[in-house]
């Protein structure tokens, strides 16, 4: 059994690997963030957990970072490896986020009927 040394962590990246997210390019997305994350050299900074469904199949595909409680919905391979960079930055990818926590529980980071509230097949309403 293989025991992770976490000190100088600073997050912990949740991929899903649930059907849903697999089906929109979740796997891709999964790869990208390890590859970026290899190049980076950041193994020790970022360490990823691939996972089952996380509830949120239709905001997929899905990531959530942690310590920050952020979730991340629509990801592609492209996103994943930007949310590698910003997180070594300190920051997210505020553009993904689909919920995050404020005063101690999950809120929309999106306004009503924008992505966090989009059902499949329907576009965005223009701003
Ligand atoms: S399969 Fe990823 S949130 Fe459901």
């Amino acid at each position: 059994m293989t025991t992770w040394n976490l000190e100088g962590t600073v997050c912990h990246l949740l991929v899903c690997g649930g059907s849903s997210c697999r089906k929109r390019r979740g796997e891709e997305v999964l790869k990208a963030v390890e590859k970026e994350i290899g190049k980076q050299g950041a193994d020790a900074r970022i360490h990823v957990t691939e996972t089952r469904c996380n509830g949120r199949c239709s905001d997929a595909p899905v990531a959530i970072a942690y310590p920050e409680g952020v979730w991340y919905g629509g990801l592609t391979p492209k996103a994943g490896k930007e949310l590698v960079r910003r997180t070594l930055e300190g920051g997210g990818l505020e553009e993904y986020a689909v919920y995050n926590f404020e005063a101690g529980s999950m809120k929309a980071a999106v306004k009503k009927g924008g992505r966090g509230k989009r059902k499949p097949g329907k576009k965005d309403s223009p701003d």
